[in-house]
Formats: structure tokens, C-alpha cells, sequence
């Protein structure tokens, strides 16, 4: 049979494509189609423009369409499209490798490739497990996550994460998994700028799992700096230290998911930076190519590597682990063309530089119906809404529909909205994007 199997063209025929996270028989019915984006904003496939108030998916932090991305893609395209990294390489994997090892703080220096969030965090539980393996501590088998946590969608993220929707219904998970509290509270901290006060007690958690389970069962730790996902859910100060400290104590490798808060969300190249806390193995994608190219980056310290290096036989793979398109070309060239981007327009510094702006347009929400909350680091922002009586997440909903036909994306989750545009978003575009907020949330009851 032909390649061509004569199905309906284009757009008209919605059947066959399973959307993601997406309600498919509500979007079906009333489809919306993004068909071009340039810089803030997309145009919809009938020319409405749409400013994106969340960088696509907290990944398109130099805005979209970028020229030296597209022409870095282009120009890789045409040169050299595909090869494998088993056992021969490419020397751009490795250029890209060494750039972001020079971006990271401390000796985060050793880059394992993959194409996706969900695979670098797989990747990180992987390594840490072999890690004390390796080691002769391979009783060190238990992974400890936080409850709200997202880590993506592979087994490994699912059982380390948090949030009961994507868990429930796929059975028993990995085994061995604990998970320590959320650090919200809407009691202590609503409405707080930047990191809350109150909270960094609930580190001490972890002291009790070591104590129900041993240090000598726990190979690591695993936290998102900041949760995105949850909500914009920002650390109490001093929380993150204390769970480094208490890591330590114990032998235990701390991991920071920096998917979303890589590559200048906060103002800095990570989280890590930010915070002055230097996990043991560090989590990226999303922002790494700006969202044009999928890749996942897993940083590792470099001792860490270094016993590998020395653990394997001579002559001997010291990784089973890899992935077809790790370090694929065209990823590489679009993080290159990112990476250059990112430095030439000093976008960490700029979002830095707005951090204020933006903390004083979101919070100034607060008193508008059934806002909860606000909550706000870098250039990130959680508005949460009280649930309707019965309706979870129909505020939230409401008010991303209402925003999208007023010609704002942003994104919910449950009723809370969250925030996170492009570094390059200008003072006019938040004003715009807090002022269509604010007519939604008026206009949801
Ligand atoms: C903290 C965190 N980890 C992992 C992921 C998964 O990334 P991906 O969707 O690329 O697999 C996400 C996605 O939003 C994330 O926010």
C-alpha cells in the first residue's frame, strides 16, 4: 500500500492523534490551534495573535523562532543528521557536553545525554543507584521523592513523584520509594514574595526516613528547586540547605530536577546557582535548545563519574544506559545556537533584572475573587484560586479559556494558574498578561 493512505488532510481529521495531558473529547469539540509563533507571541491558524505567557511548556526561554537557533538547526541538518554516540561519536555532542558542564556550578561537569525531562530524571535515579553500586553500598537501593513533586512520566519519575493522578493507575511503581512532605502551606506562607520564612523545618523529614529505613538503604534524594508543575511552589529559606546538610550526614546523593528552573528561570543558570546549593546530579531539558530540539541533560558531579571510571573492568563499558538520540546532532546544534543566545543577550541577568517587576504586577492580583495565593521566584508565578464547591480545577480551566480567546496562553493546574514566559518578555507584555489575568479571574465566578 501506498505511504500516502489517502486520509483526510491536515487539521480537518482529529481522530487519530491521543493528545497528552489534554482532555481529547473537550478540545475536539472546540479545537485550538496554534500555527506560527515568532519571539512572545504565537498567531492561531486564523491569524489572532497570542502572547505566551508560559514560554510554551516553561521551556522556550529565548521566545520563539529565534534566527541563530533556526539557522544552527538548519545548517546541522544539511551537514550531518544523524550518529549514533554508541561506541563512535560526533564532535558537536561533545562541544555542547563541555559547554554546559562550563555553565554549572561546582563540579556539576560530566553531561549524560537524553531527549526529554522524564529521561534525564530516569538517567539520575539510574546512575545513583549504580553510583553506590559501584561503590561496593549496594544495599543503598531506596529512592526518596516529595510528595506535589512532578518528575515527568517514566516509571522512574512517576514513583519518585508525587502527584496521585499520574500514579494511580499504573500499579505498584518502582519499589522502595519513600517520599517526604510538600513544603506548602497555605496556612504559613500565602501570598509570600520570593521564598517563604516559614518551612525549612520540614527537611528535617528526612532524618525520620533515615531513621525508619537506614541511611544504609537510601541511594538518594530527589527535588524540583522550586516545583513547577504543582504550582510555582518556591522553597522556604534555608530548606534546600538543610537537605544537602542531612544528605551529606547520611551518604545519601541529592538530586535537583532543574528542568523547569534551568537555563534562567530564576535568573541564574540553575537553580543550584541561585541557591547556592550544589546537588550531587542535576536534571535538565526544556530550556537546554529553548524547546526547539527535544534533549535531556544529566549533570553529575564529577566524582561520581570518576568512580565509574575507576569501577569498570578494563576495556569495559562502565554505563549500561544510553538512548538512541542521545546527544543527537540537531539537539546539540539548537543548544549551542541557545547557549550563544542566552550569553550575547544576557537573558539570566534580564530576568534577574525584571524579577522585581514581575513579583510586584502578579502579586498586585491579591483581592481579586477566590485568589488564594500568590506565589513568585524569578521569572515564575503561581496564582491559586479556592477550588469551586464539588469542581476541582474548573476556576483553573475557565480562566486558561478565557485568557487563550483574550489572546493570553498560560497554563493551569487544578486552580492554580501558572506563569513563566520567555526571558525576552518586555514591562508592556507583563502589564498585558496581568491585566487579561485579572479580567478572567473577575469573570469567573
Ligand atoms: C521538574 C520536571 N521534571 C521532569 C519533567 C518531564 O519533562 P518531559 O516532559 O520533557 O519528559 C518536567 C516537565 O514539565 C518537569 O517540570
Amino acid at each position: 500500500m501506498n505511504a500516502d493512505r489517502s486520509a483526510p488532510a491536515g487539521a480537518n481529521n482529529l481522530d487519530a492523534y491521543w493528545m497528552p495531558f489534554t482532555a481529547n473529547r473537550v478540545f475536539k469539540d472546540n479545537p485550538r490551534f496554534l500555527a506560527t509563533a515568532k519571539d512572545m507571541h504565537y498567531a492561531t491558524a486564523d491569524g489572532r495573535p497570542v502572547l505566551d505567557a508560559i514560554a510554551g511548556l516553561w521551556c522556550v526561554n529565548a521566545g520563539h523562532c529565534r534566527e541563530p537557533i533556526v539557522a544552527a538547526i538548519r545548517r546541522q541538518a544539511g551537514e550531518l543528521d544523524y550518529a549514533t554516540s554508541f561506541q563512535v561519536a560526533h564532535p558537536i555532542a561533545f562541544e555542547m557536553a563541555a559547554r554546559l558542564a562550563a555553565l554549572a556550578p561546582g563540579d556539576l561537569n560530566r553531561v549524560f545525554f537524553s531527549n526529554s525531562g522524564s529521561e534525564a530524571v530516569d538517567t539520575a535515579l539510574k546512575i545513583a543507584l549504580a553510583y553506590h553500586r559501584v561503590r561496593g553500598e549496594g544495599s543503598r537501593t531506596r529512592l526518596i521523592g516529595r510528595e506535589r513533586a512532578y518528575h515527568g512520566v517514566g516509571f522512574g519519575g512517576i514513583s519518585v513523584g508525587g502527584i496521585v493522578n499520574n500514579r494511580k493507575m499504573y500499579g505498584t511503581l518502582l519499589a522502595g520509594v519513600d517520599h517526604l512532605p510538600a513544603t506548602h502551606s497555605l496556612e504559613h506562607n500565602a501570598f509570600t514574595r520570593g521564598q517563604p520564612a516559614w518551612g525549612a523545618h520540614l527537611a528535617d523529614e528526612l532524618e525520620k526516613l533515615v531513621a525508619l529505613h537506614d541511611a544504609a538503604t537510601i541511594a538518594a534524594v530527589i527535588v524540583e528547586p522550586v516545583a513547577g508543575s504543582a504550582g510555582v511552589l518556591v522553597p522556604p529559606q534555608g530548606y534546600l540547605e538543610r537537605l544537602r546538610a542531612i544528605c551529606d550526614r547520611h551518604g545519601i546523593l541529592l538530586i535537583f530536577d532543574e528542568v523547569i528552573t534551568g537555563f534562567g528561570r530564576l535568573g541564574a543558570s540553575f537553580a543550584a546557582e541561585r541557591f547556592g546549593v550544589i546537588p550531587d546530579l542535576m536534571t535538565t531539558a526544556k530550556g537546554i535548545t529553548s524547546g526547539t530540539v527535544p534533549m535531556g541533560a544529566t549533570f553529575v558531579r564529577q566524582g561520581l563519574y570518576d568512580a565509574f571510571m575507576q569501577a569498570a573492568p578494563e576495556g569495559g563499558i562502565e554505563l549500561f544506559h544510553g538512548y538512541t538520540y542521545s546527544g543527537h546532532p540537531l539537539a546539540c546544534a539548537a543548544g549551542l545556537a541557545t547557549l550563544d543566545l542566552y550569553r550575547d543577550e544576557g537573558l539570566f541577568e534580564r530576568a534577574a533584572a525584571l524579577e522585581p517587576y514581575w513579583q510586584e504586577a502578579v502579586h498586585s492580583l491579591k483581592g481579586r475573587p477566590h485568589v488564594i495565593d500568590i506565589r513568585n521566584i524569578g521569572l515564575m508565578a503561581g496564582i491559586e484560586m479556592a477550588g469551586r464547591p464539588g469542581q476541582p480545577g474548573a476556576r483553573g480551566s475557565e480562566v486558561f479559556l478565557r485568557c487563550f480567546d483574550d489572546g493570553v496562553l498560560l497554563r493551569f493546574t487544578g486552580d492554580t494558574i501558572a506563569l513563566s514566559p520567555p526571558l525576552i518578555i518586555e514591562k508592556p507584555q507583563i502589564d498585558r498578561i496581568v491585566e487579561t489575568l485579572s479580567r478572567a479571574i473577575q469573570a469567573t465566578a
